[in-house]
């Protein structure tokens, strides 16, 4: 019988995780959202039509599905609100959509003071880090309390009058001001009049578009129960991991598998944990990158494989595929097997290289290491491996790619011990090798 699955990044995010979960959603009766925000970008390709989405999981195109926006997300409800207005103009029938009751609102003055303190990070600027904060330091706003009137009313002013008092401490004595953004369609920051009549009209467009408010819990059991397998989208990845990531140039949450029992207080009885690898490697945001190529060859594959942010539109750095990181996130995370994207992209390369490990001053280390002040003096050490011209684009068995194509993911499952049983060829839907 098929189990409950988590799809999870291995590297630093946008490895193609919604692609993989719509390819797999067909089988499985729920996708779940389990932590993250409106930081994540997942783009889903049908047809012509490209989907970025990033708080509805990957499954909302397949109307016999159930989506659930699971407890441990942060929810910015006019991102919400934004993405199923697209998707309705888009999309004849969607999924049904979920919205776990102790998942935490991000607010106006959350954006607002993003990235204010520790800056260096390049936040998505989402509100991502103050939200959690809050969150954390039992400060924040929940769904749950959203849906009653009085009581969101009630917290927003608390919370507005406490944030405008900080806002104020910032300016005055840090000397910086944290700015409305207008980009990002921003009402006022801490005018708590204008943020609940705003925010409640967002809940009402919600509640008219159908979704649904329920325990995540009980909303996951119960599909157990009727039968459902359940489909875990991780968003972000296992180096941006607030405690096992690149701390601190990290998110602010768990992408790696065990932020889906916190996420969704659901324990599934059997899992199997898929992760995602890109056929090379790249990272937005700043924060060490032993295999980043800043020559040629990291621009071609920018510009083939189409790396610029889905969510913020920034360039991603792009270098080899480094394999102490892929191994480092099969430890972490459990992993039973890779789905392997975007190998299409390294077409047209003569020889590709592989990081199977760093030189660190005269040694030799393959075990990715803990402290990113160590992994920034890490150099890396490569095998070169044949590479091929052939367009891979139209392949959909597993033999009929050239043979340099299947050696190369044969190194890597043969250097990680795991199998690779699904190659990305294209973006599209169909354009997938399963094995
Ligand atoms: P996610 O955040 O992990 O879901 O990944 P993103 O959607 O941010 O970035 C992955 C990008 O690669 C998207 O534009 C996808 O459409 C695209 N993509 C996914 N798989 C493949 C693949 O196998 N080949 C190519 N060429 N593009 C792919
Ligand atoms: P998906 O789900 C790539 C990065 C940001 C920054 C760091 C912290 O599409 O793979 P944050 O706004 O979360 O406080 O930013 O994390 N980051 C991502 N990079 N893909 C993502 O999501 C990301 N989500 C956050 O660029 O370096
Ligand atoms: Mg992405």
């Amino acid at each position: 019988m098929l189990k409950h699955t988590a799809i999870v990044g291995t590297q630093w995010g946008d490895e193609g995780k919604g692609k993989i979960v719509d390819h797999l959603a067909k089988k499985f009766g729920v996708v779940v959202r389990y932590q993250g925000g409106p930081n994540a970008g997942h783009t889903v390709v049908v047809g012509k039509e490209k989907f970025a989405l990033h708080l509805i999981p990957s499954g909302i195109l397949q109307s016999d599905k159930m989506c659930v926006i699971g407890d441990g997300v942060l929810l910015h409800p006019e991102t919400l609100v934004g993405e199923l207005t697209d998707l309705h103009k888009r999309v004849g029938k969607l999924a049904r959509l979920v919205v776990g009751l102790k998942t935490q609102l991000i607010m106006p003055w959350h954006i607002a003071l993003d990235g204010i303190a520790g800056g260096k990070v390049g936040t998505t600027k989402r509100g991502i880090g103050p939200a959690y904060a809050d969150a954390t330091a039992r400060r924040g706003i929940r769904v749950m309390e959203a849906l009653d009137k009085k009581r969101f009313s009630v917290r927003v002013k608390e919370e507005a009058a406490w944030n405008k008092k900080m806002i104020g401490v910032y300016e005055k004595h840090f000397g910086v001001k944290p700015k409305e953004r207008k980009d990002y369609g921003l009402i006022g920051v801490t005018d708590a009049t204008k943020i609940i009549r705003e925010y409640r009209r967002y809940f009402s467009q919600l509640k008219r578009f159908g979704v649904g408010f329920a325990d995540t819990s009980e909303t996951l059991t119960k599909a157990e129960k009727r039968g459902q397998r359940i489909l875990f989208e991780g968003a972000q990845a296992t180096l941006l991991d607030i405690t096992h990531g690149d701390y601190p140039f990290v998110t602010s949450s768990h992408p790696t598998v065990g932020g889906l029992f916190i996420g969704t207080g659901f324990r599934p009885r059997e899992l199997s944990v898929i992760g995602v690898a890109k056929a090379y490697s790249t990272r937005v945001g700043n924060g060490p990158f032993p295999s980043e190529l800043t020559n040629k060859i990291g621009e071609g594959m920018r510009e083939r494989g189409h790396e610029y942010g889905t969510t913020t539109g920034r360039p991603r750095r792009c270098g080899w595929l480094d394999l102490v990181i892929i191994r480092y996130a099969a430890r972490i995370n459990g992993l039973d097997e890779i789905a392997m994207t975007k190998l299409d992209v390294l077409t047209g390369l003569k020889t590709l290289k592989v990081c199977v490990g760093y030189r660190l001053g005269g040694r030799k280390i393959t075990e990715y290491p803990a402290d990113v002040t160590v992994l920034e003096r890490c150099r890396p050490v490569y095998r070169t491996l044949r590479g091929w011209n052939e367009d891979i684009s139209k392949v959909r068995r597993f033999s009929e790619l050239p043979r340099a194509a299947r050696e190369y993911v044969q190194f890597v499952e043969k250097a990680c011990g795991l199998p690779v049983k699904l190659v990305g060829v294209g973006p599209g839907r169909q354009e997938i090798v399963t094995r």
